[in-house]
């Protein structure tokens, strides 16, 4: 059987326990977390479908109901708003269920992002499929996952977001060796190495992977043959090194701005970012952010 060349599918890992996020994630999914108005997760979950990506698979764990309910239609509430003649409110919160078609897988234990993205190897089947990291907030224009994929479709090959960070923030993230493509895109690399969270002095370039992900189904059969990292966790960085070995893998560098949501610095930042895109907020939020600069200088 021949496998289908198009992205249909996305998987969001969703089972963490936000526990950088406590007291707030105790009894609520940091996925949750709202970036002005929306959960985190939706801005993700908005751009796939803007990407033509609308079937979704949620791999969560216990305690995440809340993004359930989130993603379902709720006829109380829509009623509720429109008995009140709040129709545009009812409209935004309809429009995200009515757009995607959600499908939900548990990961029973958190045996690490490899092992989120094989908890979904029934769902995807013999098809490429996209993965996105909900805690990387991505503006633009196009979407990263959109621009992702017409590099997968000229590539014919996994495609990995990455970006440029600070040497001394490289232990943070998966890193890559490559050389450039030009054959195939601007900012694309092929990739010849990756390292899941290298100390600074090992790491083989500032080329971070960012969440979001191309991949093809020959990624499940690697990750099977990965072995549990010294945490005991089955990393996808590590499926990826040993899938390298048997096909050529692509780097590129999105073009937009990426907020790091799963810090709380970064999720400040986010939070400003995105309410300074609201004509609504921008003019009095930033008199306001200005009024706290003064007052502390
Ligand atoms: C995961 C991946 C890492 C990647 C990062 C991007 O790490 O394991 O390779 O660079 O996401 O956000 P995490 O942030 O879950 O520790």
């Amino acid at each position: 059987m021949g496998m289908s060349s198009t992205v249909r599918k996305v998987v969001f890992p969703a089972a963490g326990l936000g526990t950088r996020f406590l007291p707030a994630t105790k009894a609520q999914p940091k996925e949750m977390l709202p970036l002005v108005d929306k959960p985190t997760i939706q801005y993700g979950v908005e751009e796939a479908v803007q990407s033509g990506v609308p079937n979704i698979i949620l791999v969560t764990g216990r305690g995440k109901n809340a993004i359930e309910d989130h993603f379902d239609v709720s006829k109380e509430l829509e009623s509720f708003l429109e008995s009140r003649g709040k129709r545009d409110l009812a409209e935004e919160v309809r429009k995200i269920s009515d757009q995607i078609n959600v499908s939900y897988v548990r990961q029973g234990e958190p045996l690490g992002l490899g092992h989120a993205v094989l908890v979904a190897e029934t769902l995807i089947g013999n098809e490429p499929f996209a993965v996105i990291l909900a805690d990387d907030v991505i503006d633009a224009t196009p979407p990263a996952l959109a621009q992702m994929i017409g590099v997968f479709e000229k590539a014919g090959g996994p495609v990995l977001a990455v970006e440029r960070v600070p040497m001394d923030q490289v232990s943070n993230y998966g890193v890559i060796a490559g050389v450039p493509a030009p054959e195939v895109g601007t900012g694309v690399y092929r990739v010849t190495d990756l390292v899941e969270k290298p100390a600074r002095e090992d790491a083989p370039s500032d080329l971070a992977i960012i969440g979001r992900y191309i991949l093809t189904p020959d990624i499940f059969p690697a990750l099977h043959e990965t072995a549990k990292d010294k945490s005991g966790e089955i990393q996808l960085t590590n499926g990826l090194r040993q899938l390298l070995q048997s096909r050529p893998i692509y780097a590129y560098e999105v073009d937009g701005v990426r907020h790091d949501t799963g810090n709380k610095l970064g999720f400040l930042k986010a939070t400003v970012y995105f309410a300074m895109k609201r004509p609504e907020l921008a003019a009095p939020f930033l008199a306001y952010l200005r009024e706290v600069v003064k007052n502390r200088s």
